[in-house]
């Protein structure tokens, strides 16, 4: 069938995207899904920093590709192996399809599948096959998803149904801004009277921001940073209890029990371990440049009994966490939808890269007419 789909052709272009247009929207074909696979309509999908981090070259990946990988739809066709049940279910896209079988995946969520990481690394779906052409022409899977598009096929690994009361720009969110900074809260845990603290307040921070005030309860300390006074603002209305700039945050002497990175800079890295308590845990989601590197000093380290711990995913196992995440969202505790700063058009990505670039929104949907 022929799709609609943002596509970018080559990394590193020059800033302000809105002239430069690294994202062509194109016509495209899209294969059927074939054995373990599925045909989705995607209704809603959101821009994450991942996504910008392949256009400025950040994390470099075979090109050409159909970016988007927070993305949510109805299933509309099943291939081999599925159960035909799915055909009509809204789904949640997944960025990292877990294998079941490989090591890793035996981890409880805590390393990334291995081999899910190489299918993403290639731009295929978790099989090896690549099911976009343009003109004959190959083209590569975003981490197994391409959700700026009107269709998409993905692994059944890939996606996870949920209810049809949850909207589509809810649940477009789940799959990577709540999964990944609401997991790494949730999946790290946090006991009564944590105090935690979040730096980086775009989509990614906010969720975990939302999720620590939702898990710790309304008396817990919740603390914001970052270096835009408009997410301080806007961190206290999802409410943080403090906010800081990193600046601010040193000279006040800010602690936490619990500290999550999710700003993806190194300097933020070392605010956050400079906020981590005694005996604290330091949670790193951020994912800079892979030359980036961080000044700290290991006695604070041992001195301190600081743990530092890398998560992907939010070391999620996305079937047994978004259900969870939903109920708190039914249950008032988790507005997801407040996190959805800005409705956009596919037409509108390039300016929107910008805007995410300069940190002017959380994060900005595109929700598709006739969906
Ligand atoms: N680990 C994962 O599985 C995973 C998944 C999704 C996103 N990510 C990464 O998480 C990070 C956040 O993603 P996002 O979409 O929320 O990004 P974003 O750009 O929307 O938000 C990042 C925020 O960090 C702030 N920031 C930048 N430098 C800072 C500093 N030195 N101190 C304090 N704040 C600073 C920015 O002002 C911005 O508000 C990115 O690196 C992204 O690639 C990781
Ligand atoms: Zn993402
Ligand atoms: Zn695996």
């Amino acid at each position: 069938m022929e799709i609609t789909g943002a596509v970018l052709e080559e990394m590193r272009s020059e800033r302000p995207y809105a002239s430069s247009r690294p994202l062509g929207i194109r016509t495209l074909e899209l294969d059927p899904p074939g054995a373990r696979e599925v045909l989705v309509r995607i209704e809603a999908a959101g821009l994450c920093h991942s996504d910008l981090s392949v256009v400025d070259g950040n994390r470099p990946r075979p090109m050409p590709m159909l970016l988007g990988h927070e993305a949510a739809g109805v299933v509309t066709a099943v291939g081999d192996e599925v159960d035909p049940a799915l055909v009509g279910r809204r789904v949640v896209t997944v960025f990292l399809p877990r294998c079941g079988q490989c090591r890793e995946c035996q981890t409880d969520g805590r390393l990334p599948c291995r081999k899910g990481s190489a299918s993403n690394a290639e731009g295929t779906l978790l099989s090896g096959a690549r099911r976009l052409r343009i003109g004959g022409r190959p083209v590569n899977h975003h981490v197994g998803v391409s959700g700026f598009a009107t269709a998409a096929v993905v692994d059944v690994r890939s996606i996870v149904p949920v209810d049809d009361d949850v909207p589509a720009a809810v649940a477009a969110l789940l799959g990577c801004a709540v999964l990944t900074g609401g997991g790494a809260v949730m999946n790290t845990g946090v006991a009564a009277g944590d105090r935690v603290a979040v730096v980086g307040l775009g989509g990614v921070g906010m969720a975990a921001l939302l999720v620590a005030r939702a898990l710790a309860g309304d008396d817990a300390q919740v603390i914001g940073i970052d270096q835009i006074r408009d997410k301080l603002d806007a961190a206290m209305s999802l409410g943080a209890s403090e906010v800081y700039t990193p600046g601010e945050a040193a000279d006040a002497g800010v602690k936490a029990d619990l500290v999550i990175e999710a700003a993806g800079h190194p300097r933020a890295f070392e605010t956050a371990f400079g906020i981590t308590a005694a005996g604290g845990r330091l949670v790193t989601v951020g994912l800079p440049g892979p030359d980036a590197r961080v000044s700290i000093a290991p006695l604070d380290i041992t001195a301190g009994a600081r743990t530092i711990t890398g998560s992907y995913l939010g070391s999620s196992v996305p079937e047994r966490d978004v259900p969870v995440f939903v109920r708190l969202w039914r249950e008032g505790r988790l507005p997801v939808e407040r996190l959805a700063t800005h409705r956009i058009e596919l037409s509108d990505l390039n300016g929107a890269l910008d805007n995410l670039a300069d940190g002017r929104a959380i994060r900005q949907v595109i929700e598709f007419r006739g969906a």
